[in-house]
């Protein structure tokens, strides 16, 4: 118990401790909840789940906000008892996927630098109850965040109301490695004085205004360790052809064998693009990114990486071992920040970012989609992937060239839905090639895009309709009338393939 206390430093707050199940009965129809939480590190653990114990007795509803996706099921459960109205801005779990494309509940999916400042500019819904995580509770009133920043930082300057959960399992030794700063209000504000990796120029947590704060929680759980596929065959070979990319940039004299900070996404894939610089000759390497995923910290270990920079970290149970009693070794090379400043378009392009994300499928012009199947079904969420697209100094994409065994082309005539145009993306990579499309006019990415990353299967009936296309003229041919074949056919037969069609 007094170990517990002993985190509240601020004398003021001791007496706000409550139990979970009494901080969640203040919640009420409507309201709205900015949650801590992002890529399932950091979030609220004790106070969600009250609420979803609550919905078997009462029916509610209210809007969730985060950081990004969160663990400890907290989005399958909320889904499941039905109490969310609206989730933004990402989530990534299969329950509430399927509530969100059976129109159940309303999902907004924007750039995760965007939260903060339609909160701030009173475009949204304000949040009604700020729930954070926090390691403690400095004496001077600032909640030290845990393993992730998200949001937070603006929910708790701009919500009505604060709980604190906080959460003993969380390493105190996480204290020191955050960097809280606020921009301010558009129009008022000083350019963000962050111009390295390495610069810390906020405060070592979030400053509470107290009256606000309502209730304390205290809970003991660790975060959800991360899904993430180790890398196989043909991630391995996509993060060569990445690196056959990055060294022809040095040979051109354009990069150095430091490169450039790095961001790298989520999802399997881009954790394997960077696990294959390990044994790479790039060193003195920096991360500016959103999630540390496992890869990153080998990379430190591996005395590749100098310093990384991001808003969460989201490992696999035995990273986590290894990693949070250890955090003495990192604390030199580590620091979190808001998402606001991870994926702030400002920074981005001050420090010239090298971004890796992935694709669901690109089109032969370059165009991305990154969230809807078939154009209609959200997978997951934009997340920080068009914050770094729009504004890196180099936006790589990356998937397979097919994906469900063969049957759907990731490399298709027209994406099915865009999250980034053929003027944010400079480069795509498959485990066939990569196509560098900087400074290229369409009718120039098309033979790049078709014979480099397209799977061999696939080639003719590209080939086929970006010909007939050409007949028709125009600056980006198209063939509209055929443009989502490719995707009606697989709905259709469970195939993109015209079998007539492949090479032989
Ligand atoms: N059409 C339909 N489904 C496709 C597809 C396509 N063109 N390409 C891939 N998929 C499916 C895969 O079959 C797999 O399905 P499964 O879960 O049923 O096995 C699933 O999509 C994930 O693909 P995978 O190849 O395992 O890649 P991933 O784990 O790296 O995830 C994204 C890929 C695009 C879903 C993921 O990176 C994402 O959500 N990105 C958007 C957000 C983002 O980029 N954020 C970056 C900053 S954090």
């Amino acid at each position: 118990m007094q170990d517990q206390y002993n985190r509240i430093k601020d004398e003021r707050l001791q007496d706000k401790v409550v139990t979970a199940q009494e901080a969640a009965s203040w919640i009420q129809d409507g309201m709205t909840l900015g949650l801590s939480g992002f890529t399932r590190a950091g979030d609220v653990k004790a106070v969600p789940l009250e609420l979803v114990k609550r919905a078997e007795k009462e029916s509610f509803k209210v809007n969730i906000f985060t950081g990004a996706s969160l663990g400890s099921d907290i989005d399958k459960l909320f889904a499941e008892a039905g109490i969310v109205h609206k989730r933004l801005p990402f989530q990534a779990e299969p329950t509430m996927r399927k509530k969100i494309n059976a129109g159940e509940h309303l999902f907004v999916d924007h750039h995760l630098s965007h939260t903060a400042e339609l909160l701030r500019a009173n475009v949204i819904e304000p949040v009604d109850y700020a729930i954070l995580e926090a390691v403690s509770i400095s004496e001077d009133g600032m909640v030290i965040p845990t393993t992730s920043i998200g949001n937070s930082l603006t929910f708790a300057t701009h919500a009505k109301n604060i709980i604190i959960e906080i959460n003993m399992a969380q390493s105190p030794l996480l204290e020191g490695l955050h960097d809280l700063y606020d921009p301010g209000k558009q129009g008022e504000r000083n350019p963000i004085p962050l111009t390295k990796v390495d610069d810390r120029i906020g405060n070592i947590g979030i400053p509470l205004d107290i009256t606000k704060v309502k209730g304390i929680v205290f809970t003991n759980q660790a975060d959800s360790p991360s899904t993430i596929v180790k890398p196989d065959e043909e991630t391995e070979i996509m993060a060569q052809h990445l690196m056959s990319f990055l060294r022809n940039e040095i040979k051109e004299g354009r990069l150095t064998e430091k490169l450039a900070p790095l961001q790298s996404g989520i999802g399997s894939v881009a954790n394997a693009v960077l696990h294959g610089m390990i044994h790479s000759e790039f060193k003195n390497l920096q991360v500016y990114s959103e999630v540390l995923q496992d890869a990153v910290f080998d990379l430190i270990d591996a005395g590749k990486v100098d310093f990384a920079s991001c808003c969460s970290i989201t490992l696999s149970e035995e990273k986590m071992n290894h990693v949070f009693p250890n955090l003495e070794k990192y604390r030199d090379k580590l620091v979190l920040r808001p998402q606001e400043i991870s994926n702030h378009p400002e920074i981005i392009r001050r420090l010239g970012l090298i971004s890796i994300n992935t694709a669901l499928e690109f089109d032969i012009y370059g165009n991305v989609n990154s969230t809807h199947v078939t154009g209609t079904k959200m997978m997951n969420g934009i997340g920080g992937s068009g914050d770094f697209a729009r504004n890196a100094r180099l936006a790589i994409f990356v998937t397979k060239s097919t994906a469900k065994d063969g049957n759907i082309s990731s490399i298709v005539p027209f994406v099915s839905h865009v999250d980034h145009t053929e003027h944010d993306v400079d480069v795509v990579v498959t485990e066939q090639g990569y196509a560098d499309l900087r400074g290229l006019a369409p009718r120039e990415r098309v033979p790049l895009i078709i014979e480099n990353c397209a799977h061999p299967t696939y080639r003719n009936q590209l080939w086929d309709y970006y010909n007939e296309a050409l007949t028709r003229g125009g600056q980006t041919p198209h063939l509209l009338e055929k443009a989502f074949l490719w995707h009606t056919n697989f709905m259709k037969n469970g195939t993109m393939l015209e079998k007539e069609k492949v090479n032989v």
